[in-house]
């Protein structure tokens, strides 16, 4: 769960780590306000889930209360990736004497923590992955001892911080570290961590992705229903579905865990065949699943505008197949005519299958095509998404 940056700074805040003074607003009135409460020059910035927002105009400097309001009048509303600009961060500008970069996450390859630092900060820090490694230290973290002062100290060491500057970004890695753990992350990011004019170190952006799997250890209800698609797996979550994004065309529904990795595998395998069609997404209904159930998530997957084709994959055991097919025909009642854009092919198979494929021949929808095996049934809709 990817957090906005006003969210992770307050996080910071919480655990010491220093942040500028702000507010986050959602009109050009109320930054104003902010601005004018502020008294200082201010910086006006887009909140939304993804990177680069300074260079595509969301990052604005303000010297007073009616700059504040009109630049934020400005980015209001703003696409930035395809993310609406619905709010605004309002904070005291600072004038940076150098950008450096630092981050925690989980290096999921070599199965550990990863502290990576940068001295050289604020640009593209992917950039400087590719073209200047040497310039990025990264130090792995140990779970159990986590970082502590002298763990700090080797990560600036390594990055190359001026000997001056080691003690007091020494001091912010531990209290960002102290971040990941209390607060269950997965990701903590800042770029840039900044020297400002004065000598204090700050963050001047932050970027924190939470473990959803230890939300029940915290009391957040702020962040309930926050996702970071936008919408779409928030809304799964509340009718009790396991929605994922992934980048491809083809929408999966399938019962359990299982089936459905195996579906996600078929399908990539025959979208080769067709210039690499890949998995839109996925949902698992689970067991036992009801019509209702099944008509919620195809009305999910489809509201997914990547997907091109859906492949529905059902093996009944518990779930039976005549109540999926219940399922797949009232979805498709409910949704009318944005039911017809995009084919769905279904394979049913074990507990009342025979029942299932009759209700839905009878139906005759238009956007359903029956198939009997998973492996054609995959072939069907990675060939009908690449057309
Ligand atoms: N409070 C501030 N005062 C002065 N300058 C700021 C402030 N906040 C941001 N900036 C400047 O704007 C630049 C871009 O801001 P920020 O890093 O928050 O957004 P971004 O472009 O989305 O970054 P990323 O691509 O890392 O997500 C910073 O590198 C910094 O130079
Ligand atoms: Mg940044």
């Amino acid at each position: 769960m990817d957090l906005f940056e006003y969210q992770a700074k307050e996080l910071f805040a919480r655990h010491g780590v220093p942040v500028p003074p702000g507010t986050v607003v959602s009109t050009p009135e109320e930054a104003r306000a902010a601005a004018a409460e502020l008294g200082v020059p201010v910086v006006v910035k887009a909140q939304v889930k993804t990177g680069g927002r300074g260079k595509a105009g969301g990052v604005r400097p303000a010297p007073g209360p009616a700059a504040a309001e009109r630049e934020a009048r400005h980015i209001l509303g703003m696409d930035i990736k395809g993310h609406i600009a619905e709010t605004v961060l309002v904070e005291s500008a600072t004038v940076p004497v150098e950008e450096y970069y630092v981050a925690y996450l989980v290096d999921r390859a070599d199965r550990c923590f990863l502290a990576m630092a940068s001295t050289q900060g604020g640009m593209d820090i992917e950039e400087v992955a590719a073209t200047r490694p040497e310039a990025l230290a990264r130090v792995p973290i140990d779970p159990l001892s986590g970082v502590d002062e002298r763990t700090a100290r080797e990560i600036v060491t390594r990055a190359g911080f001026p000997a001056d500057l080691r003690g007091p970004v020494a001091e912010v890695l531990v209290r960002l570290w102290q971040v990941m753990v209390a607060e269950d992350a997965l990701l903590v990011e800042v770029n840039p961590l900044v020297w400002a004019a004065g000598g204090a170190v700050l963050a001047l952006d932050g970027k924190v992705s939470l473990d959803a799997n230890a939300a029940f250890r915290h009391d957040r209800p702020a962040l309930a229903g926050e996702a970071g698609d936008g919408g779409i797996e928030a809304r799964a979550r509340a009718r009790g579905l396991n929605y994922v994004k992934l980048d491809g065309r083809v929408g999966v529904v399938g019962n359990g865990a299982g089936l459905v990795m195996s579906t996600l595998d078929v399908v990539a395998q025959a979208g080769e065949r067709f210039g690499g069609i890949r998995p839109a997404n996925f949902l698992d209904i689970g067991g036992g699943a009801s019509a209702q159930v099944m008509a919620d998530s195809l009305e999910i997957v489809l509201s997914d505008p990547d997907v091109r084709s859906v492949l529905v994959n059902v093996f009944g055991g518990i779930t039976a197949c005549d109540a999926v097919a219940d399922g797949i025909v009232s979805a498709l009642g409910q949704l009318g005519e944005r039911g017809l854009g995009r084919p769905i092919v279904v394979r049913l198979d074990g507990n009342n299958a025979e029942e299932g494929r009759r209700i839905l021949t009878l139906a005759g929808h238009p956007a359903v095509r029956q198939v009997t095996t998973m492996d054609g049934a995959a072939e069907e809709a990675a060939r009908l998404a690449a057309v």
